[in-house]
């Protein structure tokens, strides 16, 4: 006798968000994501560490966060403030970093602290869905900055804070990616960067950075952090080790200072994120990482040349992009008559994957014949083959190449 499924439909409370579609395998050529170069990623290296870490410390794995305390393992919070201030000019310690489970989870934490619905907050107008989203799932308007090749406009971004208080209202932050900037892969220049700062302390708006890509600048060199230019404390900020070592081992970790860490701190009631990725990306990280670096912004950069030269090849002149400052993306503008949503569902059936502009951006018009492609995953053949493939689509779809 069969019996019929369990409903649970009815049990599901209102404002759910729509149901997920099962995953039936990755496309043949799959420019989607924030996926990296497998070939880079530094795995013997990462075994070693393991081995190392977990013969002299494993033990401490039978304590809920491995007698580190709810911020994370405190090795891990060494390497870091090391890091982060020789690279971002970030005065913190080790107490004013929590590792999270991914930068993800800081966007959770620093939303659920600071956000409720009705609220406004100012983000670059194209900028990473997985904010947006965050953003319109928490009825939270996200009020989109144009961006030009120095990343956020400050102009635009005074008019908009302007145009705000008129109304009576003051956003609860500044969101911004200004180091490689997703989708864009522009970097913030210094002197814009501190026009950014004295426009938030005017105004009296904290900034939310996000700097994910920032060691993946092609010269190895960045502009300081906004964190470690604002002397108000008025910026929180996260990182990830998801685009230098590997996205799947979730891990990320957030700055801010303790007034609203300790806030967050309250509600990460994970009961502390992954140990064993924070000892092995630790070991690993404090003896090795300056050294790899270098060798994955090389494989990354040659992936990006090969990515433009197939665009030229394959679309001419009806493909516009910028030279990305770093990073795994590249953001292209097609013809007009291309609209990327529909170039979208009908490069799946040629089994390519790209992510479409609208989904990208809070300004739908802009981005309507816009593309991200991610350049890290794919070989360089796969490359050629996926802008080949996709180039074939678009023709049959919208006459573009012509
Ligand atoms: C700008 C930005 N922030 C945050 C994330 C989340 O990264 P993770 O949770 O893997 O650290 C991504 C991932 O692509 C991103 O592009």
């Amino acid at each position: 006798m069969t019996t019929a499924p369990f409903d649970f439909t009815p049990l599901l409370p209102a404002g759910l968000p729509s149901a997920a579609s099962r995953w039936t395998g990755r496309p043949k050529y799959d420019f989607t994501g924030g996926n990296n170069d497998p070939d880079a990623l530094p795995l013997d290296g990462l075994v070693a560490a393991a081995d190392a870490v977990l013969r002299r410390e494993g033990r401490t794995l039978s304590t809920y966060g491995l007698d580190s305390g709810p911020q994370g393992y405190r090795a891990l919070r060494d390497f870091l403030a090391v890091k982060l201030k020789r690279d971002a000019g970030m005065n913190c310690s080790a107490d004013d970093i929590l590792i999270t489970s991914g930068s993800l989870q800081g966007l959770d934490l620093v939303n659920h602290t600071l956000l409720e619905r009705g609220d406004t907050v100012l983000i670059e107008e194209d900028c990473y869905q997985g904010s947006i989203n965050r953003l319109l799932r928490l009825g939270v308007t996200p009020v989109g900055i144009p961006l030009d090749r120095e990343g956020m406009r400050i102009d635009a971004l005074e008019a908009a804070l302007a145009g705000l208080k008129a109304k009576g209202l003051r956003p609860k932050y500044i969101y911004t990616i200004p180091t490689v900037q997703n989708p864009s892969a522009t970097v913030m220049p210094l002197a814009r960067r501190t026009a950014l700062l004295k426009l938030a302390a005017d105004f009296g708006v904290p900034v939310f950075e996000d700097d994910c890509y920032a060691d993946l600048t092609w010269s190895g060199h960045r502009p300081p952090a906004l964190y470690g230019l604002s002397d108000h404390g008025n910026v929180i900020y996260i990182g990830s080790f998801s685009k230098t070592i590997a996205p799947a081992l979730r891990v990320g970790y957030l700055v801010a200072p303790w007034s609203v860490m300790s806030r967050m701190l309250a509600i990460k009631t994970d009961a502390g994120s992954g140990a064993l990725e924070q000892m092995v990306l630790a070991e690993y990280c404090t003896a090795h990482f300056t050294r790899h670096l270098p060798l994955l912004r090389k494989a990354l950069r040659a992936k990006a040349v090969t990515l433009m030269e197939s665009l030229r090849e394959d679309f001419g002149a009806a493909a516009e992009f910028d030279d990305p400052q770093g990073g795994i993306f590249l953001w292209v503008k097609l013809s007009d008559g291309v609209d990327a949503l529909k170039l979208y569902k009908a490069a799946r059936g040629a089994d390519v994957a790209i992510n479409p502009g609208p989904e990208w951006s809070v300004n739908g018009a802009h981005a309507r014949s816009r593309l991200r492609l991610c350049f890290a995953n794919l070989s360089h053949e796969e490359i050629n083959q996926g802008v080949a493939a996709l180039a074939e689509v678009c023709r049959k779809e919208f006459g573009v190449p012509g």
